[in-house]
């Protein structure tokens, strides 16, 4: 039987510290869903197709070796999404210890909802301070964010040459 886990995350957008987990991820099981979960309540830089597409693109232009399937999920529990798609995992990043207390209660409701395991994957120490928030705010006062983010990205939040 193959072994299914799901990387989850808002991915707005996916920095080199995702791109990392979902690599190290695919290390791990047979196939890996990546999956941009949309929250309709949070305004996002980048719509979720955008998201999606933005994830494809670099695990193809990053020659990400596994089986991805990269999707948009914004209807339901996330635990929905991972039993019609058999997965029993899912897997995430943990940075910091303020990481493991936001962490925790889901992977225990996750749990508790549908027997899904979270596991944490421990960052390279090359991406542990990388966040999606901070590379959003750099980008939105002209800083460079090409260090933290895939290439496809940085090109899109490029400062202005002008
Ligand atoms: O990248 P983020 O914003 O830290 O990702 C958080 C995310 C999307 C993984 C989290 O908000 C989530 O799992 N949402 C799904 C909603 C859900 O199923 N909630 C109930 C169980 S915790």
């Amino acid at each position: 039987m193959s072994r299914i886990a799901v990387v989850p995350g808002s991915f707005d957008p996916i920095t080199l510290g995702h791109l990392d987990v979902i690599e190290r991820a695919a290390r791990i099981f047979d196939q890996i869903h990546v999956v941009v979960v949309h929250n309709p309540d949070k305004s996002a830089l980048f719509p979720a197709a955008q998201r999606v597409q933005l994830i494809q693109d670099a695990l193809a232009e990053a020659r990400v070796p596994g089986d991805f399937v990269v999707a948009g999920w914004s209807v339901g529990l996330l635990v929905d999404y991972c039993k019609d798609v058999g997965a029993t995992v899912l897997v995430k990043g943990i940075r910091s210890q303020v990481d493991v207390a936001y962490e925790t209660p889901m992977a225990i409701m996750n749990r508790s909802l549908a027997g899904v395991e979270t596991i944490f994957l421990l960052p390279d120490p090359a991406h542990a301070l990388v966040s999606s928030s901070l590379v959003r705010q750099v980008a939105s006062l002209g800083g460079d964010v090409s260090p933290y983010v895939p290439r496809n990205v940085a090109e899109l939040l490029k400062p202005n040459d002008v």
